[in-house]
């Protein structure tokens, strides 16, 4: 289970010296670091830099290309609500924006007791039962806010 303590900019250093060696090993050092935390925590980011030979600023550019990787903890769920064309024509945008409002959230927030982070996907594969959602592994088709609300309670969220 990944932790959110920031860690030590040395211990960071000492996660990632294996792949050093590697060719290209940037993004296996940011996976590394991302499954050891369960996000890149700012102290990772100059132990990163200075084994993988790039700028912050090259750094920045590589963590906000690659959706996967977060620069904040995520909530212990993640509900993802999709934002393609078939669930937009289904009424996934109004949905979405309610749910959002419900939880006092904008997209890739995270409520403030941690339970509960939102982001945005683009087709889950349930394109005949939209409007789409995924509450961890879980897939929602169909979607309202009860049903939503329903599978938020089954992982206790
Ligand atoms: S468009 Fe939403 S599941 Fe495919």
């Amino acid at each position: 289970m990944p932790t959110h303590a920031l860690p030590a900019p040395e211990e960071v250093a000492g996660l990632i010296a294996p792949l050093e060696a590697l060719e290209g090993p940037l993004l296996p050092m940011l996976h590394r670091v991302q499954e050891t935390y369960g996000y890149l925590p700012q102290t990772a980011h100059d132990p990163l830099c200075k084994a993988a030979g790039i700028t912050r600023a090259e750094l920045a550019g590589v963590i906000s290309f690659y959706h996967d990787f977060k620069d904040a903890p995520q909530g212990r769920h993640v509900l993802r609500i999709c934002r393609a064309e078939a669930c937009q024509s289904m009424g996934g945008a109004g949905l979405a924006e309610r749910l959002l409002a419900k939880l006092g959230l904008d997209w890739h927030g995270t409520t403030p007791d941690g339970r509960v982070t939102v982001e945005p996907v683009y087709c889950l594969g349930l394109c005949a039962c939209a409007p789409a959602v995924m509450v961890d592994d879980t897939l929602v088709g169909r979607a309202d806010e009860a049903r939503v609300a329903s599978a938020l309670a089954e992982v206790r969220a």
